[in-house]
């Protein structure tokens, strides 16, 4: 099957090797914007080329693709799976219509209103150079403020931990001036991932997912695209409830119903949910159209089903026709980034890659010239651990950030048996109030 692949992170990183992987004799040909090592050495061939530029669907259909995979959100935000579809060309990764649960919060928070999805915090959107923010934060007290349109995860900030009251209201003032915004009830509790295959009617869902925001141990910092990520050898994360998860299940396929319902369009490629869970249950913090960033690369590794079976059903509205099933293992994700990342990141250093030996290393944010590994500015490499527990999945995903060497910085206590407790304490005093 000759596959295309758009997008050249991590998790792109983690998708080639999971269609490499497949029976179903895969030809993977890629569109990224830089050359990912790792991409690059499972293609066929690839096209280095802005992901959003049309060009993508050219370069399909002069290879005579037959199922394209878009990993970001920015080609799903500019249409490009819509295109693909025209040229005959099934797509997993939602058309734009669908796609605005992510690229648009306004859209999503008033489309979770008006559709009565469950998990909505009490929220209010506010149109470029619209005022009254100073009234509705003060009324609501406790608030995060989010900016409409995409900002690649670093544009939402929250009250408590990036600033005071006065901060918030005028970091709305100066959203509005460029972007619509979303300000909302600041919810508290734990953060957990679902992330599914859609075919438009059917949902098939990987393992909970616990990321990390914020740049530095013991989540402080600001917001990064995200700094590391677990999953337990169950389906849920140990600070969770079974009803959790079978409550985000819920919402998840009311929303792709809605979605059918009010823009017409099925939703095809992967929904990502992430919620807090809280002292009353459930709420939805967003929803993306397409997987997380590690998260893709703590479930695809072990999913147990042919990648290429799943997607095929996707893009038949066959999900029910298959078992999608995930090894019973956990797995710790870490990011290696460039030193002062996310607000000044060290950029255009040297980097190198000892043995992984018990890690499974994922390219994401660097690029190869005569044969050296650089970084940009971004995250650079995503280092995988799989095993029976949490702890060792630790120890074998940390084992591998110590391979690394170069101008880098990674969290410590992603997935360390103190944060885990900590986790967990803390939905137990939550629940106890
Ligand atoms: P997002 O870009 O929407 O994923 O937001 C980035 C981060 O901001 C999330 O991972 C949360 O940690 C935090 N956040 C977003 N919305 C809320 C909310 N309503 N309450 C508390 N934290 C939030
Ligand atoms: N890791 C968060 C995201 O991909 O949006």
């Amino acid at each position: 099957m000759k596959v295309l692949l758009v997008g050249g992170g991590g998790r792109e990183h983690a998708i080639a090797e999971s269609v490499a992987r497949s029976n179903n004799n895969p030809e993977l040909f890629a569109a990224m914007s830089k050359k990912n090592p790792g991409i690059a050495r499972l293609c066929k061939e690839f096209l280095l080329i802005k992901e959003t530029d049309p060009e993508v669907v050219d370069f399909a259909i002069k290879n005579k693709i037959e199922l394209a995979i878009i990993g970001p959100e920015t080609p799903l935000a500019a249409g490009i799976s819509d295109r693909l579809w025209v040229a005959g060309i099934p797509v997993v990764g939602p058309r734009r219509m669908a796609a605005q649960i992510e690229f648009d919060k306004a859209w999503a928070r008033d489309f979770m209103r008006r559709n009565a999805i469950s998990g909505c915090p009490g929220f209010k959107v506010f149109r470029k150079g619209e005022d009254g923010t100073d009234e509705f934060i003060d009324e609501l007290g406790d608030v995060v403020i989010k900016p409409a349109g995409l900002t690649g995860g670093k544009g939402v900030r929250v009250m408590g931990d990036h600033f005071g009251i006065e901060g918030a209201k005028s970091y709305a003032k100066e959203v509005l001036k460029n972007d619509d915004l979303v300000v909302e009830e600041r919810l508290i509790g734990e953060e957990f991932t679902v992330q599914a295959f859609v075919d438009g009617k059917n949902l098939a869902f990987a393992p909970c997912v616990q990321d990390h925001k914020r740049a530095y141990d013991g989540d402080k910092g600001p917001n990064t695209g995200g700094m590391g990520s677990y999953t337990d050898s169950k389906d849920i994360l140990p600070f969770m409830r079974e009803s959790d998860y079978a409550d985000a299940k819920k919402i998840m396929a009311s929303t792709v119903q809605a979605i059918k319902k009010e823009t017409g369009v099925l939703y095809q490629g992967i929904l990502y949910g992430q919620f807090m869970a809280t002292a009353k249950g459930i709420s939805v913090i967003e929803f993306n159209s397409r997987f997380g960033d590690p998260e893709a690369m703590n479930v695809l590794p072990i999913l147990e089903t042919d990648f290429l079976d799943v997607c095929s059903a996707i893009v038949n509205g066959a999900l029910d026709k298959i078992r999608v099933r995930f090894k019973k293992q956990a797995t710790v994700c870490k990011y290696a980034v460039p030193v002062g990342y996310p607000d000044d990141p060290s950029k255009d250093s040297i980097v190198e890659i000892g043995a992984m030996k018990e890690a499974i290393l994922f390219y994401s944010s660097v690029y190869e010239k005569d044969n050296k590994i650089y970084t940009t500015g971004s995250r650079a490499f995503g280092v995988l651990g799989i095993a029976n527990t949490i702890k060792e999945a630790e120890i074998k995903a940390q084992s591998g950030i110590l391979a690394l060497k170069g101008a880098l910085y990674s969290r410590r206590d992603i997935g360390t048996e103190e944060l885990i407790r900590k986790r967990i304490q803390h939905m137990k005093e939550l629940r106890a109030h």
